[in-house]
């Protein structure tokens, strides 16, 4: 898509320039930048207080919406004054800002984002005049007429609770508003109490973060594993359960609603909040779990040609993924770009700006599954890689997840190994960022040679005799041991990185390196262009930047480029919250991202095999 430049000068003389696709509204374009426009509708076209100046650099006059005539006269028409929320930025243009009347709050959020709070849940605090035989008006005409600056739909609920609500509080009530709807009216002033709760619906794990939406500050975090465990490791075994058994879709369903719900009540519970103060959630989750979470047959997006049963979801409530929070709290779910790039994925790129930046970088989201974003500024492309299980844990001989006892570092030095465990236990196994420093640090010792192969254990003996005795074999493979449990020599009980673990290990890597260089070369550009590699996700996040260059799994680029991004699903499923603006920058940039299929490459097998050596 074209982009447009918008330079923002403020009544300070303070000038901004950011770039954003063609047709974007000039308020979003604000929003997004963290620059603040006065507001009290968010964006909706019906507070007329989003006043800005704009002038086209062409010479052209600004379009003029429905609305300017009725918020400017018509000389300030002529001087370019216009309503940011209903001014698309079609070509390069200069917006000047009047100042605020009343500042915005704003949160960081992600990766360094300065977010405008503008949830889609707002409370209004109203004194109503009470009813007399002179003045009939209805419980709800009475209290729509005090919120006549929004267009609501109402909940039958809150009609139900409305003319008790109204005599308890002596018609002293705040109405509780969701995007559009008129969910709850409660009694007396209760604006300052407003929370949503985030989750980053993983396969693996499932954190959930509660929000004060009033502030944006989080109140409790929360993660467990998904309850879906039992139905298999990653999504193509839970997607062959739903094949094998027709029941177990429903059982998978159950248990993501329960473990959504066992974190809702858990991170209300230590922030005493009550659920029924939580109006909204907001979700990311990849493509099957999100389909399993709605109860939708996740088949067709597990065997070719891969396809989901919707990009974006109807309305959802947060009680229709089986959350008890407030009875009409809605569920804001993040669209997918596809079976391969999902909902999370989407979030990610919302929550590390890759749509906002001018450089050249590259987000790697890695896992079974191995999401692949690069981007230009201008341009984005994102791809898929089929990783497979190394980095689980699962496929590797000493293979653990991420928990106390796994190895997650290794350094070698001239004669010696020294380990990182997590939680500085007695070693047990290997997790994914361990696998990947272990075999960097064999291949930077020359253990390992450019073909992925450990060297033979007589020949280091007589130079390094205590590297040397660590090559030993199990069966006919040859093993590097990491730590030996109990006497030196036995095999048994020691931790060791086999020759088949390195070769998981190269098939992985060159899946991804496969992906990343195809996106690179698409866009006309070569490996040493990238500025930027953000690893995200709960394997990227902890990998080591040094190792994952040593190995060539990312572009050789300096350690210093090279960002552990988080949890970024998680981070993007709370702008959704805090912000309708950012939802409607989810909703750009899924127009914007142009996805690249590796698996119909008729190069890809020979592409693959140049990625399995390590570069020497
Ligand atoms: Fe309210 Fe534009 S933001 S009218």
């Amino acid at each position: 898509a074209a982009r447009v430049s918008i330079s923002f000068t403020a009544d300070s003389g303070t000038e901004r320039r950011v770039r954003v696709p063609a047709g974007v509204s000039v308020f979003d374009a604000a929003s997004w930048n963290g620059i603040a426009i006065d507001s009290t509708c968010g964006g909706h076209g019906t507070c007329k207080k989003c006043r800005v100046r704009v002038v086209d650099d062409d010479g052209a006059d600004p379009p003029v919406s429905r609305l300017d005539p009725r918020a400017f006269s018509p000389d300030e028409l002529r001087a370019g004054w216009r309503l940011a929320c209903l001014a698309p930025a079609n070509t390069d243009i200069r917006v000047e800002v009047p100042p605020l009347v009343t500042r915005p709050k704003a949160a960081t959020v992600g990766v360094g984002r300065q977010v405008i709070l503008r949830p889609a849940v707002q409370k209004r605090f109203v004194e109503l005049a009470e009813p007399t035989l002179a003045d009939q008006q209805t419980d709800l005409e009475r209290l729509l007429a005090a919120l006549d600056d929004l267009d609501l739909r109402v909940d039958l609920h809150t009609v139900r609770a409305l003319p008790r609500v109204l005599r308890v509080a002596d018609f002293r009530v705040t109405a509780v508003v969701v995007d559009d709807v008129l969910i709850d009216v409660e009694a007396g002033d209760t604006t300052d109490r407003s929370f949503g709760i985030a989750f980053d619906l993983g396969t693996t794990t499932v954190v959930a973060t509660l929000l004060d939406l009033s502030t944006g500050t989080p109140q409790a975090v929360g993660s467990v594993l998904n309850a879906q465990q039992p139905f298999g490791a990653d999504v193509i075994t839970r997607i062959s359960a739903t094949m094998l058994d027709p029941d177990s879709l429903g059982r998978l369903t159950e248990r993501a609603h329960a473990t959504l719900d066992e974190l809702a009540q858990e991170v209300c519970r230590e922030a005493r909040v009550a659920p029924a103060e939580v109006y909204e959630i907001a979700m990311a989750g990849n493509a099957t779990m999100t389909q399993l979470a709605l109860g939708i047959d996740p088949e067709p997006v597990g065997v070719a040609p891969f396809v989901m049963a919707a990009r974006s979801f109807p309305e959802v409530r947060a009680r229709d993924i089986g959350v008890r929070v407030h009875p009409g709290a809605r569920a804001y779910l993040f669209p997918a770009l596809g079976a391969y790039v999902g909902g999370d994925i989407v979030a990610g790129m919302l929550a590390s700006g890759m749509d906002r930046d001018r450089r050249v970088r590259l987000f790697i989201d890695v896992g079974t599954n191995c999401e692949i974003v690069l981007s230009d500024g201008d341009r984005l492309l994102a791809t898929a890689a089929p990783a497979g299980p190394a980095f689980e844990g699962a496929a590797i001989r000493c293979g653990m997840r991420a928990a106390p006892g796994a190895i997650e570092g290794v350094t070698i030095g001239d004669e010696d190994v020294s380990l990182q465990v997590i939680g500085d236990v007695e070693p047990a196994g290997l997790c994914g960022s361990g696998l990947v420093d272990a075999v960097a640090a064999l291949v930077g010792a020359g253990l390992v040679d450019g073909t992925g192969r450990l060297a033979d254990g007589t020949a280091v003996r007589s130079r390094r005799p205590r590297l040397g005795a660590r090559l030993a074999s199990v069966g006919e493979e040859r093993v590097f041991v990491l730590r030996w449990a109990g006497d030196e020599g036995d095999l048994a009980r020691a931790v060791y990185l086999s020759q088949r673990d390195i070769r998981e290990l190269q098939f992985a890597k060159a899946a991804i390196a496969t992906g990343w260089r195809l996106l690179v070369e698409e866009m006309g550009l070569a490996a040493r262009d990238v500025q930027q590699v953000l690893l995200a996700g709960s394997f990227g996040s902890y990998l080591s930047p040094a190792s994952a260059v040593r190995i060539g799994l990312v572009p050789e680029v300096s350690v210093l480029r090279i960002v552990s991004a988080g949890n970024v699903a998680g981070e993007g499923a709370k702008m959704a919250l805090l912000s309708m603006r950012e939802r409607a920058g989810a909703r750009t940039l899924l127009k914007e991202v142009r996805y690249v299929e590796l698996s119909d490459r008729p190069d890809f097998n020979d592409r693959f095999i140049d990625q399995l050596a390590f570069p020497s």
